[in-house]
């Protein structure tokens, strides 16, 4: 590429109306390009305010099914459920993860009994069920890899016989997408996607999230024998490379705004359906600004997704899903 000498060359001739910017922009931005992770409570009419996520609520199933509506009439054409699990419910064995009544599974079959026309993701780990808040089965202090798989495989098992379109393994145990792409495949569930958490970084911008689900009380130690070091990025392509040949359909980087270079890493090597997750954190920094006045909080909300995009990915699973759409729809 030669560009030729100013003034032969004046980058401001393209800048200088919204038009001429709209029309050589490199990178778009659509509510297809969404995935809204949405947190559900159990009641009938109930919603609550989560305190560390200005403007994020708990929903009933009942008002879950309304949002999703919502979400639908928006053109965003996926919605992600976290259920807030009563600490009566919590064990050490999580058997309230398959239970196929769990709140999860009973908002799941709602909106796809209401015949809405979204996709309808779940979150394949044990964190909102275990008496301890890890992702996978303790056994003396240990987070035990195989039989926190087996434990997976039957919560996906359930997740997809509630009629989940896509299954989302957060839970970073290895072998878990194999063992759930064989069981799915043997149970008649052969069109069900799974979008691995294939490059999930042990972060401090999970905070949020986790007393979003109750499981922030219930947490004892740290997560950083399962999820990556964020100093690794070659280990992220060889997560990617051995999640697809286990049988992952889409892979996602996580979080999103601190690992970009990923996106783009694993986009370009692979060019695979690649998304990230703008977490929960990360949605609190820039909401907690812009309610302080410190930030114009649409004008960071659009740039940061529109970072996603350029970085690589198509698509980020953001709690300012709704929020994004209504702007983008004017
Ligand atoms: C749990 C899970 C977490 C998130 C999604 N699934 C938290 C964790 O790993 O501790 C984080 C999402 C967010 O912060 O928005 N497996």
């Amino acid at each position: 590429m030669t560009q030729g000498p100013f003034p032969a060359t004046r980058f401001r001739r393209l800048r200088r109306t919204e038009p001429l910017r709209r029309l050589v922009r490199e990178t778009g931005l659509q509510t297809s390009d969404f995935i809204w992770p949405t947190f559900v409570r159990g009641g009938t009419g109930e919603r609550d305010d989560v305190p560390s996520m200005p403007g994020v609520e708990r929903l009933s199933v009942d008002l879950l099914v309304e949002a999703a509506r919502e979400a639908a009439d928006l053109g965003i054409p996926a919605i992600c459920i976290f259920p807030y699990t009563d600490a009566s419910l919590k064990t050490e064995t999580c058997e309230e993860a398959w239970n196929p009544d769990n709140l999860s599974n009973r908002a799941v079959s709602a909106i796809k009994e209401a015949g809405i026309d979204i996709a309808v993701m779940t979150d394949v780990a044990l964190d909102p069920y275990n008496a301890n808040g890890h992702d996978g089965i303790v056994r003396d202090g240990v987070i035990v890899n195989d039989e926190s798989v087996a434990a997976l495989v039957r919560m996906a098992l359930a997740q997809a016989r509630a009629g989940a379109d896509i299954l989302g393994p957060s839970d970073m145990m290895d072998g878990r997408i194999g063992a759930m792409r064989a069981a799915l495949e043997a149970d008649g569930f052969k069109d069900v996607a799974i979008m691995s958490y294939t490059a999930k970084y042990a972060s401090a911008f999970y905070g949020p999230f986790r007393d979003a689900v109750g499981a922030s009380g219930a947490l004892t130690g740290d997560k950083k024998t399962y999820q990556m070091d964020p100093g690794n990025t070659d280990e992220a392509m060889r997560l990617v490379e051995r999640d697809l040949g286990e049988g992952a359909d889409m892979v996602m980087v996580k979080p999103g705004m601190p690992y970009l270079d990923i996106c783009t890493r694993v986009k370009r090597d692979f060019g695979v359906p690649t998304f990230a997750y703008q977490v929960s954190g990360e949605y609190a920094m820039l909401k907690g600004a812009a309610e302080r006045g410190w930030l114009d909080g649409e004008a960071v909300m659009l740039e940061t997704l529109q970072g996603f995009k350029r970085a690589g990915c198509d698509g980020i699973l953001t709690y300012f899903a709704r929020d994004a759409a209504r702007l983008l729809n004017g």
